[in-house]
């Protein structure tokens, strides 16, 4: 009784807004993913799905949008319904470097979205196919020296995770290698193996289990500290160049979604990532995982703004732009 009052109390939407979430979800949630399937962003959003459903008593349907770096899903996401039904996973690529890189894009990633939790962050690995003659860092400099327009190299579009590692590496060694687009790094993968291309800076999710069934070789991880999932793998610096990048990654909902739902899904994410399982194959993929504090909704929206600031400076310095 007191309940309907309050609601009769407040402004339509409000009380649309909270009553929806007392029986939120009544449907599966599906989760645009927006890389191909395989890859570290699509591994990740399974991982979670599969524990958050757990919480939340409804499936999550992964949705794979590719296509663009990503910016066609996130678009997909920005004009979803904001009824919690749909949300979307992405990163440090498809949420801050392409609302820099793409000068079209019809939304704002600061403010088209309501951030639900931040998710954990891949170092990255430079890796090379088996077949490419090098064994050190030093080594793979030294070839890209004198071969580097020659030299394939995997990227998941311009402004993905792979692509801002390029850049990185290229900045960090003064020599570059070809970028080639793929709809994820998942089949990029496939074709490093297939030594189809010869060179990729990676998420360690995607890397590492190729490297650990030796079909791929790593260099170096450019974390600032070796990662305890593969302590046998140098860090750039020690490879002799020093570069520190990871991808973050985070999940959203469209604008509007109401925050009753927001938190709801919230604590789901939260106890997901506070699950022995889920941590334990998370840091074996090399995964570093933030604290529930760090995931909270407006701790998470701070630290995307913040992101977004650095790197914008990044990427206007180094010219980086698609019109
Ligand atoms: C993927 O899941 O394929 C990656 O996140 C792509 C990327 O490097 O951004």
């Amino acid at each position: 009784m007191l309940r309907r009052t309050v609601l009769a109390a407040l402004p339509a939407s409000l009380a649309a807004g909270r009553a929806a979430a007392d029986t939120y979800p009544g449907k599966p949630i599906t989760m645009i993913v927006p890389f191909a399937a395989g890859g570290p962003t699509d591994t990740m959003a399974r991982i979670v799905g599969e524990r958050m459903a757990k919480e939340l008593g409804q499936q999550f349907i992964i949705d794979n949008t590719t296509g663009a770096a990503g910016t066609i899903a996130v678009g997909k996401a920005v004009r979803a319904a904001p009824d919690g039904y749909t949300v979307s996973i992405g990163h440090v690529g498809t949420h801050v470097a392409n609302g820099v890189i793409y000068k079209n894009l019809n939304y704002n990633l600061l403010t088209d979205l309501a951030p639900i939790a931040r998710l954990p962050q891949n170092p990255m690995l430079v890796v090379t196919s088996e077949q490419l003659p090098v064994k050190t860092l030093k080594e793979l400099v030294d070839y890209l020296k004198t071969n580097g327009d020659k030299v394939p190299g995997g990227t998941a579009g311009i402004g993905s995770g792979a692509h801002l590692g390029a850049l990185a590496f290229f900045a960090a060694t003064g020599v570059k290698y070809q970028l080639i687009p793929y709809r994820g790094t998942g089949p990029a993968m496939q074709d490093l193996v297939a030594n189809q291309i010869q060179v990729m800076v990676d998420q360690s999710a995607n890397s590492l289990p190729q490297v650990r069934a030796g079909k791929i070789r790593a260099h170096a991880i450019t974390a600032k500290n070796r990662s305890s999932a593969a302590p046998e793998i140098p860090t750039a610096a020690e490879a002799g160049y020093p570069m520190e990048i990871s991808i973050w990654h985070g999940l959203w909902a469209p604008k509007g979604t109401p925050p009753e739902i927001i938190a709801k899904l919230n604590a789901a994410a939260v106890a997901t990532l506070q699950d022995r399982d889920v941590r334990r194959r998370m840091e074996d993929l090399g995964q570093d995982i933030p604290t529930p504090e760090e995931m909270a909704p407006p701790a998470f929206a701070a630290f995307h703004k913040q992101e977004y600031a650095r790197w914008q400076k990044i990427l206007e310095a180094a010219n980086v732009k698609i019109e």
